[in-house]
């Protein structure tokens, strides 16, 4: 006996939007990131590399794991730039890593051209795109990059703070035996052995950090965040770090994607925030589904101010090589 008839609406016919990724790079940071990206749900992601095979291996054996890790988005592994076609965000995180010994502006000449020829190809199939680079040296390729695309800077934005950051926080936290989570820190400047951890916005459960380490202990820390990238480079021998890096870029492609205004240390255009100008460089941004929304200028210390320029007046230098070498 039928006791109740259920009237079906018609569908709902709005066409529904998957957010696309596209991840250029398919060695351990890019790997690791679109690994990262998937497992949380984000979005479609394209991994790309030039090597024929391997991002096509890497993204069946990803799709292979989403059955076990409950993932809902496609991964697709392509050597076709068209694949990456109408992607919201591009991560470029093609280039050499550093070897034992070597600076990140080490790779300045052989980045930047890999750099040049990604915009120059990733950009027409994905005009409304946020770039996002992570090929070092980060803040020269994220200038070189921008300047290649003709895009205003707010899209084009590069990582390095938030991994900092963490970095901080990690040895903050194993030095005095708290959770990584409730240590709270920026590393501003830029992605060198002069970065700026911000020790007067340092705190742990909100208290500062100077009332729980003396001094000495907070310099050495850091001396180590500042040499992390380096430290990891000096274990694996071949290559750098990649859990970390790849950690860091999937919290800043989530905050563009899902409009979240958050505030991370980023490398991005200053022109005049800082006292800085026509140079990227990491500071704090709220970001969103617009890129850098807007520079947040913190009251930084005499000596944290002059520790920024320093770093400014270091990226500078490569930057001047990069103008001259790349005719920018
Ligand atoms: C590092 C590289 C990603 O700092 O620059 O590990």
């Amino acid at each position: 006996m039928i006791v109740a008839s259920v009237s079906l609406q018609p569908a709902d016919t709005a066409a529904i939007t998957i957010p696309k990724v596209t991840v250029i790079g398919a060695g351990n940071v890019g790997a690791s990131l679109a690994q990262n990206l998937l497992a949380q749900n984000l979005a479609d992601v394209v991994l790309l590399d030039i090597v024929e095979g391997r991002p096509q291996g890497l993204a069946l054996d990803m799709a292979e794991a989403c059955p076990l890790e409950g993932c809902t988005h496609h991964i697709t592994g392509t050597n076709d730039y068209q694949d990456t076609a109408g992607s919201q965000v591009i991560v470029i995180t093609a280039g050499l890593p550093r070897k034992p010994g070597m600076s990140r502006d080490d790779l300045l000449n052989i980045n930047g051209n890999i750099v040049l020829e990604v915009m120059t190809k990733a950009l027409p199939h994905s005009p409304d795109a946020h770039f996002v680079l992570v090929t070092n040296p980060l803040d020269v390729m994220a200038y070189v990059a921008w300047q290649a695309s003709g895009l205003p800077p707010n899209r084009v934005i590069g990582q390095a703070g938030v991994l900092d950051s963490a970095r901080f926080r990690t040895f903050i936290a194993q030095t005095l035996g708290v959770p990584p989570h409730d240590v709270s820190t920026m590393v501003l400047g830029g992605h060198g052995d002069l970065m700026v951890p911000l020790i007067s916005h340092t705190t742990v459960s909100t208290i500062p950090l100077t009332e729980l380490l003396p001094a000495v202990t907070i310099r050495q820390l850091v001396d180590r965040t500042r040499k992390g990238g380096a430290e990891i480079v000096n274990h694996l021998k071949t290559g750098g770090a990649f859990y970390a890096p790849a950690a860091a870029t999937a919290t800043m492609v989530a905050a563009i994607l899902q409009d979240q205004s958050a505030i991370l240390p980023v490398s991005a255009y200053l022109d005049g925030q800082y006292g800085l100008e026509v140079i990227y460089l990491g500071v704090p941004c709220h970001l969103d589904s617009t890129g850098v929304a807007s520079v947040v200028e913190l009251s930084l210390t005499e000596d944290e101010q002059a520790a920024l320029e320093s770093s400014a007046r270091s990226v500078r230098q490569t930057l001047h090589k990069a103008r001259t070498l790349f005719s920018l």
